[in-house]
C-alpha cells in the first residue's frame, strides 16, 4: 500500500481487532485490568507467585520516593527460577535454546538439562576466579550460548552482571568496568558477522589497560584466531569451565540482591549505570511475557531478535522466557548473514510462534522485498512485536501483511532499560491495536501524558510521558549516584516518572509514542546521547567544538548528523575536507562504536548560538532535516544558520 492509500485507510478503519480465535485461547481475558486497578499491589503481590521462592515476600511494596522495593523480605535464586526449576519438574528435555549460527547449517540444541549443567560448570568456574555475592563481572560476548550461560552462573552466584555489547569500544568497555567496578571479565575471542571472524579480545586487552582491578579475564573460543595472552590473568573457557562438576548448589539471596548492570545513553556525556534487582525484576519479565507473548510454553518457539548486550535481550531473551520454560531461538548472526531470506530460513525451520524485533529491522526487511518472507512457510507465526522505537504505519502494516499473513496480532511494546520490563502494550487477546499505537499501559502500571506544568492532557493532546505509581522492575537508580537519579528522572515532574519520552493521547485516549523529548537519540533502536557524540569529536585533536543532532532517517530511524567546527584556518580545512570527515568518523567508532558514526559530519567555520552561548540544536535540527528555519532572533549571528544551511546543500557532507 501506497502511504497515501494507508493514511486514507487507516482514517476508515483505524483498528485491527483481535480474531475470535486468538482471544478464545489467550493467556488473559479483559478482566485481568480491573483486577490490577482494584489493588495494584496485591495484583503484583500475586504475579510474584510464577517464580518459587526459597522464602515467600510477605511485604510487597516500600515506596520512599523515587526508591521502591519490591517483596524485600523474600529470598530466591533467579538461575534457579530460569533453569533448574523446570528440570526438577520433569522439563529437563524440552529445548531452551535452539541456537542459530552466523554460519549457514551450524546449529546448536540446548535443553534446559544441558543447561543446567553448563550453568552450574560455569559457576564453578567463576568462583575459582573468586567471583562471589556481590560482586560485579563484565561479560563482551557475542550472541552465543556461553554468554547467556555467564549471565546465570553470576546471577547464581549472587554476583550482578554488566552486559556490554560487543559492538562497543574499548574505550566505552573500559570506562564501564571502572564505573561499577568489575573484577571479572568474560569475553570470546572474536565474532562472525556475515562469515567474517573479527576479533574481540583486543577490545579487552586495551580496555583493560586502564582497569587494574580486573584479576581475571575468561575466554571462550569462538573464531580460533590468535590472541594475546596474559599469563595468570588469562583463561580458556575451555580448560577453566569445562572441567567443573556439572552439578552446583544453589544459594538463595533476598529478592534486592542486585542482578544487573546495564549502562545506558543520557543526556550527559557519561552513561548510566541503570541497575536491577532479583525479585520484582523477574515477577514483570515473566508477567509481561506471558500476557502480552500470550506464551504457550508446551508449544510456542519464541524469538527475540535482539543483542544480549542490550535490555530487551536481558528481559526477553534470557530472563522473562526462561521463568517461563518456553524454547527459543537464539541467533547469532544479522538479518543477511548468507543472504537476505535468512530470517525467514530460521523462522521455518523451528517454527518460530513468536518474534520480537525492532522497527529498523523491520524497515530493513522490508527495503529487501516481500518476496523474501514469501518464498518460505511462515505459518507457525502467531504473533508479532515490536520494540526499541516508534514504528510507522507503513512499516507496521508490511509485518502484518508479509510476515503476519494478516493473523497474527502485532503488539507494539513501549519501555526502557531503566523501567526493565514493557510497561504499555496491547494484550493480543484483548486490545484492537492500531498501526504505530502502544496502546495503554499494561495491568498493574500507571502511565500518563502531562503538559509542562505536569496535568495531564486530555484526548487528542500530546505532551510528556511519565509513570505515576511504582512498578516491579523499576530500576532501583544509578549505580553509585543516587542523586542523578532524582535529577534526570524525578526532578522535572515531581512526583512521578520521567521517561523522556514525548507521547499523545489520540482521540479515544489510546497511547502513541513520538520520540525523545531529551537530548537522547535513537538510532536503529540504539539509544546514544548527542552530548556522548559531541564529547567524543572535541576530543580529536583538530576539533574546536562540535554540535550533534539526531534527524529522521527513512531506516534507522534517526541518524547523526555532526557540525563541526576545526581549530585550522577555513583555508586550511578546505584542503582535505572529505579526509578529515572520514578520520572523524573514525575516531568516534573508535571511542564509542561504530553505531555511534555520524551520517553527515559538516565542517562550519561557526556554530549557531544563542545570547547566552548555548548552542542552538532546534536549528540545527531543522537544518538536518531541511525544514525551513523558524525563529533566530535570538542568535548572535543570525547569518551562521544560514551559511550551515549553505553547507549542507552544496554536499560537504559523508
Ligand atoms: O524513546 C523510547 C524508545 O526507546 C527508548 C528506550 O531505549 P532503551 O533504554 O535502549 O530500551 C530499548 C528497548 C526497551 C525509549 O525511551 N522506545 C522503546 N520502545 C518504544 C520506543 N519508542 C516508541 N515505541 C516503542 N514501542
Amino acid at each position: 500500500m501506497t502511504e497515501a492509500r494507508l493514511e486514507a485507510w487507516l482514517a476508515e478503519t483505524r483498528s485491527f481487532a483481535p480474531s475470535s480465535e486468538f482471544t478464545a485461547q489467550a493467556n488473559v481475558g479483559p478482566e485481568i485490568y480491573a483486577e490490577a486497578d482494584a489493588d495494584p499491589v496485591t495484583y503484583w503481590r500475586r504475579q510474584a507467585d510464577r517464580l518459587t521462592w526459597t522464602k515467600e515476600p510477605t511485604v510487597t511494596l516500600e515506596w520512599d520516593l523515587p526508591f521502591a522495593t519490591w517483596f524485600s523480605d523474600g529470598e530466591l535464586n533467579a538461575s534457579y527460577n530460569c533453569v533448574d526449576r523446570h528440570v526438577e519438574a520433569g522439563r529437563g528435555d524440552k529445548v531452551a535454546y535452539h541456537w542459530v549460527a552466523d554460519a549457514e547449517g551450524e546449529t546448536r540444541t540446548i535443553t534446559y538439562a544441558d543447561l543446567q549443567k553448563m550453568v552450574a560448570q560455569a559457576a564453578h568456574a567463576l568462583t575459582e576466579l573468586g567471583v562471589k555475592a556481590g560482586d560485579r563481572v563484565a561479560i563482551y560476548m557475542p550472541m552465543i550460548p556461553e554468554a547467556v550461560v555467564t549471565m546465570l552462573a553470576c546471577a547464581r552466584l549472587g554476583a550482578a552482571h554488566s552486559v556490554v555489547f560487543a559492538g562497543f569500544s574499548a574505550e566505552a568497555l573500559s570506562s564501564r568496568i571502572l564505573d561499577s567496578d568489575c573484577q571479572v571479565v568474560v569475553t570470546a575471542d572474536g565474532a562472525f558477522r556475515r562469515g567474517a571472524a573479527s576479533p574481540l579480545k583486543p577490545a579487552v586487552d586495551d580496555a583493560l589497560k586502564s582497569c587494574p582491578n580486573v584479576r581475571a579475564v575468561l575466554v571462550v573460543r569462538r573464531t580460533g584466531g590468535d590472541v594475546d595472552w596474559v599469563e595468570g590473568r588469562d583463561h580458556w573457557w575451555h580448560e577453566l569451565v569445562e572441567r567443573q562438576s556439572t552439578t552446583h548448589e544453589c544459594q538463595s539471596f533476598p529478592a534486592e540482591q542486585t542482578l544487573l548492570i546495564m549502562y545506558t545513553s543520557g543526556t550527559t556525556a557519561k552513561p548510566k549505570g541503570i541497575y536491577h534487582t532479583t525479585g520484582g525484576y523477574l515477577t514483570q519479565c515473566a508477567t509481561t511475557h506471558w500476557q502480552i507473548f500470550d506464551v504457550k510454553p508446551d508449544t510456542d518457539v519464541c524469538w527475540t531478535a535482539a543483542d544480549i548486550g542490550w535490555i530487551t535481550g536481558h528481559s526477553y531473551i534470557v530472563y522473562g522466557p526462561l521463568v517461563n520454560g518456553v524454547t527459543q531461538v537464539l541467533y547469532e548472526g544479522l538479518p543477511d548473514s548468507g543472504g537476505r531470506d535468512r530470517w525467514w530460513k530460521i523462522i521455518e525451520q523451528f517454527k518460530v510462534s513468536i518474534l520480537y524485533t525492532a522497527p529498523t529491522t523491520i524497515r530493513t526487511l522490508m527495503k529487501w522485498g516481500h518476496e523474501h518472507p514469501e518464498g518460505h512457510d511462515l505459518s507457525s507465526l502467531r504473533l508479532l512485536g515490536t520494540v526499541g522505537e516508534p514504528i510507522n504505519p507503513e512499516a507496521w502494516m508490511w509485518y502484518r501483511e508479509h510476515v503476519g499473513g494478516n493473523r497474527c496480532p502485532i503488539v507494539d511494546t513501549w519501555w526502557q532499560t531503566e523501567t526493565g520490563a514493557i510497561l504499555a502494550s496491547p494484550l493480543p487477546g484483548i486490545t484492537a491495536t492500531k498501526p504505530g499505537a502502544a496502546m495503554h499501559a499494561i495491568p498493574g502500571v500507571s502511565i500518563d501524558v502531562v503538559d509542562n506544568e505536569g496535568h495531564a492532557v486530555g484526548n487528542g493532546e500530546g505532551g510528556y510521558l511519565v509513570v505515576t505509581q511504582p512498578w516491579p522492575s523499576m530500576t532501583r537508580g544509578i549505580y553509585g549516584d543516587p542523586e542523578r537519579f532524582k535529577d534526570v528522572y524525578w526532578k522535572r515532574f515531581p512526583g512521578v516518572y520521567f521517561a523522556g519520552d514525548g507521547a499523545k493521547k489520540d482521540d479515544d485516549g489510546d497511547l502513541w509514542l513520538l520520540g525523545r523529548v531529551d537530548d537522547v537519540m535513537n538510532i536503529s533502536g540504539h539509544r546514544l546521547s548527542t552530548t556522548e557524540v559531541e564529547h567524543a569529536l572535541v576530543g580529536y585533536p583538530l576539533v574546536a567544538e562540535a554540535a550533534v543532532v539526531g534527524a529522521s532517517d527513512a531506516t534507522t530511524g534517526q541518524a547523526i548528523v555532526a557540525f563541526v567546527t576545526l581549530k585550522l584556518s577555513a583555508d586550511e580545512a578546505q584542503r582535505d575536507q572529505a579526509g578529515v570527515i572520514s578520520d572523524l568518523r573514525d575516531h568516534v567508532a573508535k571511542v564509542i562504536s561504530p553505531i555511534a558514526k555520524p551520517r553527515q559530519i559538516i565542517l562550519t567555520p561557526e556554530l549557531p548560538k544563542t545570547r547566552s552561548g548555548k548552542i542552538m540544536r532546534r536549528l540545527l535540527r531543522d537544518v538536518a532535516e531541511n525544514r525551513p528555519l523558524g525563529d533566530v532572533t535570538t542568535l548572535t549571528d543570525p547569518s551562521v544558520v544560514n551559511s550551515i544551511a549553505d553547507l549542507m546543500s552544496q554536499g560537504v557532507e559523508e
